[in-house]
């Protein structure tokens, strides 16, 4: 049996996916890129903007023909569109079989074989995406595949800050933190397996443990982390600026495997516009945190969630944002025009930015990022780093690629013998576009 996963959106998923992978294999299905031989697809999706959930729709549109000649293939949707779509999801697409919700992951197994078992008589689709008070799956454990030196770790699912723009907490449900005892035992296990370097996942990772009585923090957290063999680098996303304590900040400095390196979402540099989203700081309480963490951590790299053309925003609440890149000076921005989502608050906002003036202000946004992320790069030469080696480089001929401890893509010519998981000191003596070229010292 062969298993065709495709996944869109978020960290989550990836992680989720494997999961997914993961559960099958010890049912003996392997894995394919082809679709054509898969017995199962399954598609894990995203509805965080509209662009990734129009994809499900041609995927799907892709996948269900298939069948002319594979009657045998179950096509399963899963993720965030499943949740919120449910049952209306099978009657819209004929030939789908399984609707599985974000807190289903672990009864996919089950659903595929009751589906290959009903149809020896009547053919029969199924939708099961309610939500549980703990999502199904978050104790499943994968293994990493032989050679991989990174994975993720989910520690807490779920949101509860209702961000007006936002459709995860509707889909992905209340915030729910895993006990802290099962994520050590997770990463000790990823550690003999010769993993290197862990993400800790969640949605809002700085509320880890608030919500369930007796557990510990996130500060915490990172140190119990932070005390295990073999780990030796250690990041986590998403953090939400309202909850980054002093204690994290402070965890920068003390704990040395903690990479420096934050995703800090600011979303907007207007207080008008974050006060619109729902946010919970100003300009001002960001930036205050970016400092306490610069002089934490003068070097540490940060990264962030821009969104442009929120109902409101005008031109000089831009004009703010950008003002903020400059201010951060970020490595990198992931940005979007904002995309309305049925059900949120901010879909009955009616003070609408065209979509000309979106595009306008994503493309103003992104090209001043470029110019700063270049600028960046280029003040990297010169400079001497700890690079994690992740694999060989797409050029080949001896050539490896790894991270810097900011996270920074550094390729460079290591000597034979080298592979994924070794650490070298490199020098940095060319910036490229996105990435660095080095020379190894040691
Ligand atoms: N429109 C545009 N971008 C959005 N994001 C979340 N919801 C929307 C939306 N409705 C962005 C935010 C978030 C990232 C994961 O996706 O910037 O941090
Ligand atoms: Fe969405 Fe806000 Fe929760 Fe992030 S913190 S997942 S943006 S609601």
């Amino acid at each position: 049996m062969k298993i065709f996963l495709e996944t869109y959106g978020c960290q989550m998923n990836v992680s989720d996916s494997s999961k997914i992978n993961y559960l099958f294999a010890e049912q003996g299905y392997q894995p394919t890129t082809v679709s054509q031989e898969a017995d199962l697809i399954v598609i894990n999706t995203c509805s965080v903007r509209e662009k990734p959930e129009l994809k499900i729709f041609s995927a799907l549109g892709r996948y269900i023909p298939l069948k002319s000649n594979r009657p045998e293939l179950v096509i399963a949707v899963g993720g965030c569109v499943a949740q919120q779509w449910g049952d209306k999801l099978i009657k819209r697409c004929p030939g789908l079989d399984i609707v599985f919700g974000t807190h289903q992951l672990d009864s996919l197994p089950e659903l595929v074989t009751k589906i290959r078992q009903s149809r020896k008589s009547v053919r029969k689709s199924v939708a099961v995406t309610d939500f549980q008070e703990r999502p199904g799956g978050l104790e499943v454990m994968p293994l990493p595949a032989p050679g991989t030196i990174n994975a993720m770790v989910t520690i807490m699912q779920g949101c509860d800050n209702f961000c007006s723009y936002c459709i995860v907490p509707y889909v992905r449900g209340r915030e729910y933190s895993r006990p802290h005892a099962k994520i050590i035992e997770e990463v000790r296990r990823l550690a003999r397996a010769g993993i290197k370097e862990v993400m800790l996942l969640g949605q809002n990772v700085n509320s880890y443990g608030l919500k369930e009585t007796g557990e510990i923090g996130f500060a915490e957290l990172l140190a119990k982390v932070h005390e295990v063999e073999g780990i030796e680098r250690i990041r986590f996303t998403t953090s939400h600026p309202k909850d980054m304590s002093d204690a994290v900040i402070s965890a920068f400095a003390t704990l040395p495997k903690l990479s420096p390196y934050l995703h800090l979402p600011l979303q907007a540099g207007s207080d008008a516009v974050l006060q619109k989203m729902g946010r919970g700081y100003s300009v001002a309480d960001y930036l205050a945190k970016v400092d306490k963490l610069r002089s934490a951590v003068p070097d540490i790299a940060l990264t962030t969630d821009i969104i442009v053309g929120f109902p409101g925003e005008s031109a000089s609440d831009f004009q703010k944002t950008l003002a903020m890149l400059d201010r951060v000076r970020y490595d990198q921005i992931y940005s979007f025009k904002y995309s309305i989502r049925p059900g949120t608050r901010a879909a009955e906002f009616v003070d609408i930015v065209p979509d000309g003036e979106k595009r306008d202000r994503l493309a103003r946004c992104q090209a001043r990022q470029d110019e700063i992320s270049q600028e960046i790069l280029d003040a990297q030469v010169g400079r001497v780093s700890e690079v994690l080696v992740t694999g060989s480089s797409k050029r080949g001929a001896g050539e490896w690629s790894g991270r810097t401890p900011e996270n920074r893509i550094v390729n460079f010519l290591a000597p034979a013998g080298t592979q994924a998981g070794d650490f070298f000191q490199v020098k940095i003596v060319t910036a490229l576009k996105h990435s660095l070229k080095g020379e190894v010292i040691s």
